[in-house]
């Protein structure tokens, strides 16, 4: 079975060095027929030696990622796709995390499939199908940015998403990701200097895909997400490594969790790419089962049209905070935006979302469009869709929720 991708808080990093700037120009899927189905499956590398800088998921297996490489006039190029996967806030759901496959390498396929934003295939993937392009497992529960452990005779959790972050980029310099001239004596490298490291003439550009969690009241008015976060920070050692002029502008640290506090503080461009009716934000921060303890909501979650009247008016009324959530960026010429009226959740990684025949579009563009456009600075890239139901080429397929994350 295919690893799911419903619960994804993923970011990819995109590293392209200039020197090897081309525009590769767009190439149009074939017409129907001539389409050849191939999967692309790439093997896992582990790191089993992370362990002696204490990088490791959080049961203690050695962290991982997949890499493809690049080849022709993308051989220096980087795209780092960090797994999402929702987090864990508390020691039993963190210790319930260890023993599956979010939690620990020793439950993962040791073959993924590359396809959307990540295929090698020029036809479904036209801006970065030749680039070096990695998946950095996800099994830390705080989103690579944790460095605190827990300890009770036991058992211990580890939390070490930041040290496995720095392992797996570590593992990358000597493999092309840095220029061997400007690789570091220490063989340790703090993700801080890792634009250093890079050479100046470095692009260096962030996309998060399905990852603007909003700072939003649950339908009952509980700040769910807010405590989650809290506890996510708290538990796992998470402040530490958030952004530090963001932790100087805001009383709350776990704040700077939510991208909407912390991406001003970004430098490097960003490009936004979510759903305005995210279905892991409506399922479990917005309308989570603890504010629908009778169940009301179960039908309208798994099918929007079995929403009523009223229940889409309320998840409008979220679309609302997320467009206002977003104001603050639509201004800024570098970053760009995709925010379309989809029922769905991560739409770089699946092909037929990403760049297909029957994608989803905005002003018939498709995601991979907007967002090849933004990178190669092609045209300024902001859509934001009408609300729902007025976009047609949503496909709206729901897949289960995964439980218990929240
Ligand atoms: C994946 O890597 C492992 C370990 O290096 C190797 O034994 C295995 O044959 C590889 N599998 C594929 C399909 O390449
Ligand atoms: C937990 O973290 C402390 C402080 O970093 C370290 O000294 C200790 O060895 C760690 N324990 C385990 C089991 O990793
Ligand atoms: C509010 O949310 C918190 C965190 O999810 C939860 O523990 C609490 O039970 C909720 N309170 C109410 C009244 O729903
Ligand atoms: C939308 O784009 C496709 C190519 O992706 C093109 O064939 C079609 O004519 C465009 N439709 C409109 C209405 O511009």
């Amino acid at each position: 079975m295919r690893k799911l991708r419903l619960l994804a808080i993923w970011t990819a990093i995109l590293v392209q060095h200039s020197a090897n700037w081309r525009i590769v120009e767009s190439l149009r899927r074939q017409p129907e027929g001539k389409k050849t189905e191939q999967r692309l499956l790439v093997n896992m590398t582990l790191l089993p030696r992370a362990s002696s800088m204490a990088a490791v998921c959080l049961d203690g297996s050695p962290p991982a990622y997949h890499l493809h490489r690049g080849k022709g006039t993308g051989v220096s190029n980087w795209l780092l796709q960090f797994e999402g996967g929702g987090w864990c806030n508390n020691v039993l759901s963190c210790l319930q995390r260890s023993r599956t496959r979010r939690g620990s390498t020793r439950y993962m396929n040791r073959l993924e499939v590359f396809s959307g934003i990540l295929s090698d295939d020029p036809i479904n993937n036209p801006d970065f199908y030749n680039w070096n392009r990695v998946k950095l497992r996800y099994c830390d529960g705080a989103s690579f940015a944790g460095d605190s452990n827990y300890s009770d005779g036991a058992f211990v959790l580890h939390f070490r998403g930041k040290r496995i972050w720095e392992a797996i980029i570590n593992d990358l310099l000597p493999k092309g990701l840095i220029n061997a001239q400007k690789r570091p004596k220490a063989d340790h490298v703090q993700l801080d200097s890792l634009s250093q490291m890079l050479p100046d003439s470095t692009i260096v550009k962030c996309m998060s895909d399905a990852g603007f969690f909003l700072d939003v009241n649950d339908i009952t008015g509980n700040d769910t997400i807010r405590t989650f976060f809290n506890s996510v920070v708290k538990l796992q050692g998470v402040e530490n490594n958030l952004n530090k002029a963001c932790l100087a502008s805001h009383y709350f640290p776990s704040q700077c969790f939510f991208p909407q506090y912390n991406l001003p503080f970004i430098r490097n461009p960003f490009f936004i790419l979510n759903s305005a009716y995210d279905t892991y934000q409506i399922g479990h921060i917005f309308v989570p089962p603890s504010a629908d303890p009778t169940g009301h909501w179960s039908r309208c979650k798994s099918d929007l049209a079995s929403c009523s009247p009223s229940q889409i008016s309320i998840l409008q009324g979220f679309r609302n905070e997320m467009l206002t959530a977003l104001t603050t960026f639509e201004s800024s010429r570098n970053e760009g935006m995709f925010i379309n009226s989809c029922f769905a959740h991560c739409q770089s990684e699946l092909q037929d979302s990403w760049y297909a025949e029957n994608s989803p579009r905005i002003h018939n563009k498709t995601i991979a469009e907007a967002v090849g456009d933004w990178y190669f600075e092609r045209e300024i890239t902001k859509e934001v869709d009408c609300p729902y139901p007025c976009d047609h080429s949503c496909q709206n397929l729901i897949s289960g929720l995964e439980p218990g994350i929240i």
